[in-house]
């Protein structure tokens, strides 16, 4: 046998091995994250970041590899600050799309459309990519931020560089300075959403990196995978399935049905932690029990207990990353429609780490198909069918 025939032999051996949603099928090699003995981001354990990182500081491990001197943040940080100018032409886009889309979809077109404005669009060199990184990554909260103020028809609230990524952030949704409480919880969701190996949206936009396409393209792309309930969009879905249930009591009942009735619950579940819990979902229910201190709050706390526990006892299932951000979200005084587009804001920085590295050593991403349609047939001219 010639090598070509042997090459197709072992491709159609491959093929039969597949697993339906290349469930556990090592796709590629990364030096950015592994979900190996929990969540490591470069070889630091997530729990070490949520402690004592800043997100800032996450981001620029995530694209350079190791973590900044004070120098190389001060300089990283003037970078973002210098790149959260969002075009005037993407603000009035986000101004005239119709009220009804999702943040989430909104978010997508306009990163798509800062591409027609960034001089670098189409290269896709190390230095270039990771330009435009950074620049995404300062733009990426003005763009939600935008989007939420303007379909309020609230003044814009503009970027602070002396504030944290975080702090900015949600001065900019909520026009206020928020608490140093408040700014370092959703700095440690974020750190905790920045990335996670070959998930879908990553998967997605690496496809995109290894056809020759430019960045902006592949977050693109990735952005529209995340929206899925079964990726990102679960987050949303999580606060509903929460507010729907309106005592601990009743939890019991509530997962018993869901299960009878096969329903996936937001939140529970997940393709790789499947024998311990989402190391996420524990630091972030930590964050969530010190957040809540309002009688409402500590009752949604013992609500998202209980469900644990009886979805624990009913199906085995454990709570992923979205079960605790959604709560930690709504303490924080946010609107349900932007949990995705926050969940994106922090996955930019390993998308983009994810092109990068995509691109430093490219090889096409082209998988084969076992096909499942009819045999081989003869075409009978119009008339005759
Ligand atoms: N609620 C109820 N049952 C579930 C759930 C759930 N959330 N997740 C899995 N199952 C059941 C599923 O129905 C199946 O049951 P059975 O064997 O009786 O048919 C069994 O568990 C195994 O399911 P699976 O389809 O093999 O699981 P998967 O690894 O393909 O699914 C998942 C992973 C995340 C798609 C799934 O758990 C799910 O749909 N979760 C809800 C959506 C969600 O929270 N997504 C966020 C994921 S983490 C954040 C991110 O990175 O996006």
């Amino acid at each position: 046998m010639n090598a070509h025939v042997l090459a197709n032999v072992a491709t159609t051996i491959a093929m039969k091995q597949t697993p339906a949603g290349l469930d556990g099928l090592i796709a590629g090699e990364t030096a950015i994250s592994t979900l190996d003995h929990g969540l490591h981001y470069r070889g630091y354990a997530l729990e070490d970041l949520v402690r004592n990182a800043t997100y800032t500081e996450v981001a620029y491990l995530l694209l350079r590899g190791e973590l900044p001197t004070t120098e190389a943040l001060a300089d990283f940080r003037a970078i973002l600050a210098e790149a959260a100018e969002v075009p005037a032409a993407v603000v009035q886009l986000l101004q005239e799309l119709p009220l009804h889309i999702a943040p989430i979809d909104a978010l997508r077109t306009a990163i798509s459309a800062l591409a027609h404005f960034d001089e670098q669009a189409n290269e896709t060199d190390d230095t270039a990519n990771l330009g435009k990184a950074i620049r995404l990554l300062g733009q990426v909260p003005v763009l939600i931020a935008a989007r939420h103020r303007l379909t309020r028809g609230e003044e814009l609230a503009g970027s602070d560089p002396e504030l944290s990524f975080a702090g900015n952030f949600l001065s900019m949704l909520t026009g206020q300075i928020p608490t140093a409480r408040d700014e370092r919880a959703l700095e440690q969701s974020l750190i905790c959403y920045a990335d996670l190996e070959f998930n879908a949206s990553t998967f997605t936009a690496r496809i995109v990196a290894s056809t020759g396409s430019d960045l902006h393209s592949a977050i693109t792309a990735g952005v529209g995978a995340l929206k899925g309930p079964l990726h990102g969009g679960a987050n949303e879905d999580v606060l509903d399935l929460l507010l729907s249930v309106e005592s601990a009591s009743q939890a019991e009942k509530f997962v018993r049905d869901a299960i009878a009735k096969k329903r996936r619950l937001a939140g529970f579940g997940h393709r790789i932690y499947r024998d311990r819990t989402d190391p996420r979902a524990v630091v972030l229910k930590d964050i969530c029990s010190d957040l809540a201190t309002t009688d409402e709050q500590r009752r949604l706390e013992e609500i998202a207990d209980a469900i644990e526990a009886a979805m624990w006892s009913h199906k085995q299932l454990r709570p992923n990353v979205d079960w605790p951000t959604a709560r930690l979200y709504r303490m924080l005084g946010l609107d349900a429609e932007l949990f995705t587009p926050l969940f994106a804001a922090a996955r930019v920085a390993g998308w983009s780490a994810h092109v990068l590295e995509q691109q430093r050593d490219n090889r096409l991403i082209t998988p084969r198909a076992k096909y499942v349609g009819p045999p081989p047939r003869a075409l009978l001219p119009l008339r005759e069918r």
